[in-house]
């Protein structure tokens, strides 16, 4: 069977405003979730589920998120010539993992329109393409086989959607759903973005995670701008479901993270440092004398 997808696409063209003023000088998708950047946390998971190429979007000046999969021959001999074999290992990982491109989002005009961006790094084949947006790390991986899987079988367009809370719902794309002789799989009539709480027409959520039949760069140039003004995704695949265009949901019924603004990350950061052999134990310790003092 031919893979489901080849091209992971990666909008990375935001100012990072909720991480000023660090965001100033570096991109907040270079931020360490310990001492790995968020982006090749994304990249192994595209590469993961079979992607072989990661398309980057990114802002003019943010080219450092590409420059981060580039070899850098010199550090590595020094590591080399020193013995570090494992750190060798660990630098040279991403470079490994996965072919990386960029496109470039000259205006801040909305995810949507992000993903539009990439368009022209697709190879006529293609048929569908995976989104994953870097804010959300979605636990354990392994999510987009799953949505591979349900497009293989039931076709068109698959997203990942978590059950929230409806307290939060507005904060996210929301779905309208059906139910389907699997549990985990649902058929969606609809969805809307960011909407009221007591108008949410459910409370699965869009969980950043998508593969899109490659319809949707057509419906991306027919829609207008939506919740903030923006050229939005969800609105892009709202108009392929009133067209017709079969679109399901896998509920993902584990964990994530976002690492889109500081008390996302920091749990994200204390949860892996937590599972890590090395520096988990003490930070342990040290975490319920810390809560323990008040
Ligand atoms: C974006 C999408 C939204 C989705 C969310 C997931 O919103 O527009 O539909 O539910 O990501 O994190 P953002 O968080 O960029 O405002």
């Amino acid at each position: 069977m031919a893979l489901p997808f080849a091209t992971a696409i990666v909008p990375a063209a935001g100012l990072g405003t909720r991480f000023l003023p660090a965001t100033k000088a570096v991109p907040k998708e270079l931020f360490p979730v310990i001492d790995t950047p968020g982006i090749e946390l994304v990249a192994a998971e595209a590469a993961e589920a079979g992607a072989s190429r990661l398309v980057i979007v990114i802002s003019p000046g943010k080219d450092a998120v590409a420059e981060y999969f580039r070899p850098q021959p010199e550090l590595e001999a020094t590591l080399e010539e020193r013995g570090k074999t494992e750190l060798l290992g660990r630098v040279q990982r991403a470079a490994n993992l996965i072919q990386v491109e960029t496109a470039i989002q000259d205006q801040a005009l909305g995810l949507g329109h992000a993903v539009g961006c990439a368009e022209p790094n697709l190879r006529p084949e293609e048929e569908a393409v995976a989104v994953l947006l870097p804010d959300d790390l979605v636990l354990p991986t392994g999510v987009l086989s799953r949505m591979a899987r349900v497009r293989a079988e039931r076709g068109g367009t698959v997203l990942c959607a978590f059950d929230i809370p409806r307290a939060e719902i507005s904060a996210y794309g929301v779905f309208d759903v059906d139910d389907t002789d699997d549990p985990d799989v649902k058929r969606v009539n609809g969805m809307v973005e960011k909407p009221p709480a007591d108008e949410a027409p459910s409370t699965f959520a869009a969980a950043g995670r998508y593969l899109l039949d490659r319809a949707i760069f057509d419906a991306l140039k027919r829609i207008t701008p939506g919740a903030g003004g923006e050229l939005q995704l969800t609105d892009a695949i709202a108009l392929l479901i009133s067209e017709g265009h079969p679109v399901h949901v896998v509920v993902h019924r584990g964990g994530r993270h976002d690492l889109g603004n500081p008390a996302g990350f920091l749990r994200a950061a204390v949860d892996f440092a937590l599972a890590h052999p090395e520096y988990g134990p003490d930070l342990r310790d040290w975490l319920r004398g810390r809560i323990a003092d008040g």
